[in-house]
């Protein structure tokens, strides 16, 4: 079968990234994409990890810890925008738009944030590095965040970005899409 959304993402992450990467989970949720870069990465490696809700960071640490890796991550109770205050090179950044699932569904992410904390992330990404971002828009504010994505996503420039968008054409509902940008070496 072909694969969703998020199945394609973590290929992309995982045919880019080595052990003692440092990378970036920018919607912790319940962990499970914090888990699978924990994985990624190895011991060497580093992932720093933001949610705005307590209830999310808990349920990640949990995880972490059933798995023995929670030393190989940072969890931050900040929202994403602050990922202009990483000094180091990232190589790569996933963002998994929406609400908690299982959570509150009026907390989510808001367009202006989002787009803030994507520019950021393609900031300190290092050429060659990538960013995913599942755009999930069945939900209010999702519809205005998709538009916001989409159109920055859409202008950035040829010659420093490859920008990839992948959907199933035929699924109702608002099916998610995923959007990846490539950082490219010359640049
Ligand atoms: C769809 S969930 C992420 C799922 C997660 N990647 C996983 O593997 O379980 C979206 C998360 O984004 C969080 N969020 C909303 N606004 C945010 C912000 N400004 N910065 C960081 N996280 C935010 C929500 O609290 C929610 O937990």
């Amino acid at each position: 079968m072909l694969p969703n959304v998020l199945e394609v993402a973590r290929r992309l992450i995982q045919e880019r990234v080595e052990a003692g990467a440092v990378v970036v989970d920018a919607t912790m949720g319940n962990g499970h994409d914090t888990l699978f870069l924990a994985r990624l990465v190895g011991e060497r490696g580093k992932v720093i990890a933001y949610d705005i809700q307590p209830q999310a960071l808990e349920q990640t640490r949990q995880r972490l810890i059933q798995e023995n890796v929670l030393e190989r991550a940072t969890l931050l109770l900040a929202s994403h925008e602050e990922i202009d205050r990483i000094s180091e090179p990232v190589s790569a950044i996933m963002f998994n738009l929406g609400y908690l699932p299982g959570g509150n569904k009026a907390i989510t992410t808001q367009a202006a944030s989002t787009r803030k904390a994507i520019a950021a992330g393609l900031r300190v990404l290092k050429p060659g590095g990538i960013m995913t971002i599942v755009v999930y828009w069945g939900h209010a504010a999702g519809v205005p965040e998709k538009a916001e994505v989409e159109a920055y996503c859409a202008e950035l420039p040829q010659r420093d970005y490859l920008v990839l968008k992948y959907q199933y054409l035929n699924q109702r509902n608002q099916a998610p899409f995923l959007l990846a940008i490539e950082k490219r070496v010359s640049s």
